[in-house]
């Protein structure tokens, strides 16, 4: 039985081939296999996150009630959150266009996989699980000033729509919007997915993509192979990235407060021409993420 594993889930399959982005989470077709693969990643990051996750991530997971041991139903998981932020999590069949993915985040909706990695395959594995979107991302948008920035961070995305339509020579809005959307995609990249926050209690994650990895959050606070520096907004957006092995650059907040301003600084920017000409390089904008801002610039 498949049941809901990432890539063997018919479900999903089907729901993709109907167009179906947005989907109820069929909770009935979770295996004792995925819940079993729930359990074992949540109860081997538990140490970790006592030691190297930011003390409101810990906050954010004791408000989920997130279960331990199952695969969490996201109404569950809505019923905690909705009343601390007004964010829910709202099921997907898979990747959701870059403009459509911001716009939900300013709705406060965070797009959430619902399948689950393979027992046998508990490491690294290039797209997103409901185990990093709702034990790595979810339990963060429970903090008032974290939410806030990410609300910010997705309006930016109808900022750059704004910018776009102004531009009358079509090849030169493509050029500016692939280097607005590439900048975009780094900041959240080294922000929401892997950034560190310096605090009283020492260097911590509150970048998703560390909380929800086991090797990974100890590595980028324990090696030192790791460059760490101050977030800076110049730098981070003309920094390329590679996603399938262990990030060697890595940059700090102290506080949410900072984020949100940062991301005021990144929509300043945007609308003053600074994002048009970013460094080339990763993360590539594919098709459907341009499509999906230039449809918004109609
Ligand atoms: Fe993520």
């Amino acid at each position: 039985m498949p049941g809901l594993t990432t890539a063997e889930a018919p479900f999903i399959e089907r729901a993709r081939r109907e167009g179906e982005l947005y989907i109820e989470q069929p909770y009935h077709l979770y295996t004792p296999e995925n819940h079993a693969a729930w359990q074992s990643l949540y109860h081997r990051m538990l140490p970790r996150w006592e030691r190297y996750a930011n003390r409101h991530f810990r906050a954010g997971l004791d408000a989920l009630c997130l279960s331990r041991d199952r695969v969490p139903r996201l109404e569950d998981v809505n019923r905690f959150l909705r009343p601390r932020t007004a964010f829910t999590a709202k099921g997907v069949s898979g990747y959701v266009p870059a403009f459509e993915f911001f716009d939900c985040l300013r709705n406060r909706q965070f797009p959430t996989t619902v399948t689950i990695r393979r027992g046998d395959h508990l490491d690294y594995l290039p797209e997103p699980d409901i185990f990093h979107d709702v034990a790595g991302h979810v339990p963060m948008h429970t903090e008032k000033n974290f939410a806030e920035a990410l609300v910010r961070f997705g309006a930016c995305a109808h900022t750059a729509v704004e910018v776009a339509a102004g531009i009358r020579d079509p090849e030169e809005r493509v050029h500016r919007l692939t280097s607005i959307i590439r900048a975009m995609a780094r900041f959240f990249w080294f922000t929401i997915e892997f950034g560190l926050m310096t605090s009283a209690d020492g260097l911590k994650a509150y970048g998703s993509g560390l909380l929800s990895s086991y090797g990974e959050i100890e590595h980028a606070i324990e090696s030192p192979d790791v460059q760490r520096y101050p977030m800076q907004l110049e730098w981070a957006i003309n920094q390329s990235f590679e996603i399938d092995h262990y990030q060697p650059l890595l940059f700090t907040v102290d506080s949410f407060d900072r984020l949100f301003d940062l991301v005021g600084c990144l929509e300043t920017w945007m609308k003053n021409g600074r994002l048009n000409h970013v460094a080339p390089g990763e993360p590539a904008v594919n098709e459907s993420d341009m499509r999906s801002f230039l449809d918004a610039a109609k």
